[in-house]
């Protein structure tokens, strides 16, 4: 069993052309698919690919949308650990809060939905308070994406054209996203877009934790450690003040493993901000590491991006609807941490800048790692 759990560990770590075993007993990759309905005229398809150990991750072409990651506890049993619904219904209700899915052309909050480029100004919709929120009313999370799978049946390319104009934004942006499910527990996603104009771009992938699988009903008791020794303060709408301040003696540190509902209570409305990662260069750096003490079930994020909205599930209320298993999503059922630049880059200066140029390539490469201990 050794011998094997080593050769498949070398056989396909991030690869898109995994060999089939020529050993029977080895599981190879696969990608199953299943039509789940249609929007408009396009058939929706859940794509499931699954690794030699046993873990599946399903994707819609609908939004990009992760709706299962299965993976094992310590005692070997499935489960599946990210929030999501039984039926494509689920996925098209109102008030879906972005459960899985694929967030652009701007990841967060840009302020009143404005921002100045060249000399022009824009107005974006403004869907959440005052201000814009994850690329507006019809955002990247809510089309229809062209999927095709790679060889190898560990990767699927999701390729979505958004137009010059779409929710406000300039510029005709490509953008294609990877998913990869490695041999060694890893799902890898690889973010690139392309525009013909200067444009904010700022994608990530929106997917709601709960390593208990259906065990527990919040991730309070789950153990958050995020690398980062500074964090953007916010206002009452959450869009940074434009300050970088210490978390050190605050309830925003998570710089060693932390119970996330240790000092919950103390955050004004939950963790809903932007951690400003330790990056030492610009490759793939650990991120964040969630830890479910029960079921053993550790997950990895490593990211090249500069920030991580850490989101505790604060407007999870029990109201949504078709929910696997029916179950009721109260609040802090689940968190995300998504990789990300700065919200409200565009219209603050002093953070990274998120703008595209044509000619230049937006690399995004995001890992979430699944183990146990
Ligand atoms: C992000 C935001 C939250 C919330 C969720 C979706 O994490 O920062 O405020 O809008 O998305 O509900």
């Amino acid at each position: 069993m050794k011998k094997y759990s080593f050769l498949i560990l070398f056989a396909a770590a991030f690869a898109c052309k995994n060999k089939p075993s020529a050993d029977a007993k080895v599981a190879a990759f696969a990608i199953s698919e299943a039509a789940i309905g249609k929007v408009d005229t396009s058939t929706i398809t859940e794509y499931t690919i699954s690794n030699p150990s046993g873990m599946k991750v399903s994707i819609l072409n609908y939004g990009g949308t992760v709706t299962k990651i299965i993976t094992k506890d310590k005692a070997g049993n499935d489960g599946d650990v990210v929030l999501g619904f039984d039926s494509l219904a689920g996925n098209l209700q109102k008030g879906n809060p972005y459960f899985g899915v694929l967030v652009g052309r701007y990841a967060n909050r840009i302020a009143k939905g404005k921002f100045t480029l060249d000399g022009k100004t824009y107005q974006l919709a403004t869907n959440n308070g005052p201000n814009a929120l994850h690329g507006g009313l019809k955002g990247y999370d809510k089309v229809v994406w062209t999927v095709e799978k790679l060889a190898g049946d560990s990767c699927l390319q999701l390729t979505y054209k958004s137009k010059d104009g779409e929710e406000g934004y300039p510029g005709n942006v490509v953008a294609t996203v990877v998913y990869t499910l490695s041999s060694a527990n890893e799902l890898k996603i690889d973010y690139k877009a392309t525009t013909d104009k200067a444009t904010p771009v700022n994608l990530t992938n929106h997917c709601y934790f709960n390593l208990s699988a259906g065990a527990d009903s919040t991730i309070l008791n789950h153990e958050l450690t995020l690398v980062a020794d500074k964090y953007t303060p916010v206002d009452t709408t959450l869009i940074p003040t434009g300050k970088i301040e210490p978390v050190k003696g605050t309830p925003m540190d998570f710089t060693a493993p932390k119970l996330i509902g240790k000092d919950l209570a103390s955050v004004a409305g939950g963790y809903d901000h932007n951690w400003v990662l330790n990056k030492t260069g610009k490759g793939l750096e650990l991120a964040a590491t969630l830890y479910h003490v029960a079921s053993g079930r550790y997950m990895e994020v490593f990211t090249t991006e500069p920030g991580i909205q850490f989101y505790s599930g604060n407007f999870l209320d029990g109201t949504l609807t078709n929910t696997k298993g029916g179950k009721k999503y109260v609040q802090h059922a689940a968190l995300c941490l998504e990789t990300q630049h700065f919200p409200d880059s565009p219209n603050e200066p002093s953070f990274p800048s998120v703008i595209l140029k044509s000619g230049e390539t937006y690399t995004h490469t995001s890992v979430y790692k699944f183990s146990v201990k």
